[in-house]
């Protein structure tokens, strides 16, 4: 890693007619042979800022350089330098693989004999080898994402834009995926990677921004973001309303209780604990993240002495997740 390959400066995009910017003023750069991971729940703005980068759609506001040229001035020079593997799949379902990859390889001017080779050789890579003269119409999700790839990597692009590459994929496709990514990026491929799937944006990426609400929320190695916990020694607690008398506030009849009087419950037996931080999940449901030196026993004994009922309770270790959770106070997906 060395130089910024892509320099993205206070980048806004608002499409046309909408009320508010669906990105909004995000900056980072990626170095040479860095794999950087925009990692953001829907909506974020990821494919919005991918579609700048690559050209595709137009920043209302900032700029943006990729290897020397600014996507706005030079669109067609940065064209030839990137290859995008978009998030719905675009291959041609009715050419055979082999043809899908020399046809792309021929719109950047390879000669016959230059794009059958490398076709080839990208079919083995990907796994794919042996079967480039099947329609990609059989092609199962996960082969026709590995084809999308290896298109992409037809013209030796001097970056990679993957649009959440996995999304989609079964646990094996998305394990096969994740093990070819790990190749590129060992050979020192520049890779920028979309997804929602921090335990992805952990394992692949060298430095990841999270973003969220076409804002970038944090940007550091997953190493520094995991230290923005309070503390590495927090505890999760999840609490459900307790039935029975000494319930948190009962099963009030005519429907389930709302979370305000568990939250309020458990903030009060917590607290002198350690920081809690308080919300609602599913059905009700509270969850706690309790930051300090409590031993879980003792936060088990006040949760179950409020009169509420406890479902789990586990050390914070630090993942991307609880990283995401601790800034926006949400769930990641
Ligand atoms: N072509 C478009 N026209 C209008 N709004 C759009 C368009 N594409 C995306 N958006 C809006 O921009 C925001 C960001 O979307 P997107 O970049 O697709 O997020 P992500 O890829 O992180 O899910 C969303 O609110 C989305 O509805
Ligand atoms: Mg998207």
């Amino acid at each position: 890693m060395s130089e910024p390959i892509v320099t993205v400066d206070e980048l806004r995009k608002r499409y046309d007619g909408a009320p508010t910017d669906a990105v909004k003023g995000i900056s980072f750069s990626i170095d040479e042979g860095e794999v950087f991971g925009l990692l953001g729940p829907n909506g974020a703005g990821k494919t919005t800022t991918i579609g700048v980068l690559t050209t595709r759609v137009l920043g209302t506001g900032g700029t943006v350089v990729v290897d020397g040229f600014d996507v706005s001035r030079d669109a067609t020079s940065v064209k030839q330098r990137i290859a995008v593997v978009p998030q719905r799949p675009n291959l041609d379902r009715s050419l055979t693989a082999l043809e899908n990859l020399t046809f792309h390889a021929a719109y950047f001017g390879f000669s016959r004999r230059a794009r059958k080779e490398r076709a080839e050789q990208l079919l083995e890579a990907f796994g794919l080898g042996g079967r480039g003269n099947e329609r990609v119409n059989n092609y199962s999700g996960g082969m026709a994402q590995r084809l999308m790839i290896a298109r992409a990597l037809m013209h030796r692009p001097r970056v990679l834009f993957l649009d959440e590459p996995t999304t989609g994929l079964d646990p094996q496709a998305r394990l096969f995926l994740w093990d070819q990514i790990e190749e590129l990026r060992d050979a020192g491929t520049t890779i920028l990677l979309t997804t929602h799937d921090m335990v992805e944006a952990e394992r692949l990426c060298h430095r990841i921004a999270i973003v969220d609400h076409g804002e970038r929320i944090a940007l550091d190695t997953p190493r520094g973001l995991r230290q923005l916990l309070p503390s590495s020694g927090g505890l999760e607690v999840i609490a459900d309303h307790g039935d029975g008398p000494s319930g948190a506030d009962g099963n009030a009849e005519g429907g389930a209780p709302g979370a305000d009087a568990l939250i309020a419950t458990l903030r009060a037996a917590l607290e002198p604990l350690g920081d809690a931080e308080l919300d609602e999940v599913d059905d009700g449901r509270v969850r706690v993240r309790l930051f300090g030196n409590a031993a879980p026993g003792a936060v088990a004994s006040a949760v179950e002495g409020a009169g509420a009922l406890l479902i789990s309770l586990r050390r914070l270790e630090g993942t991307l997740e609880d990283v995401f959770v601790h800034l926006t106070g949400r769930d990641l997906r």
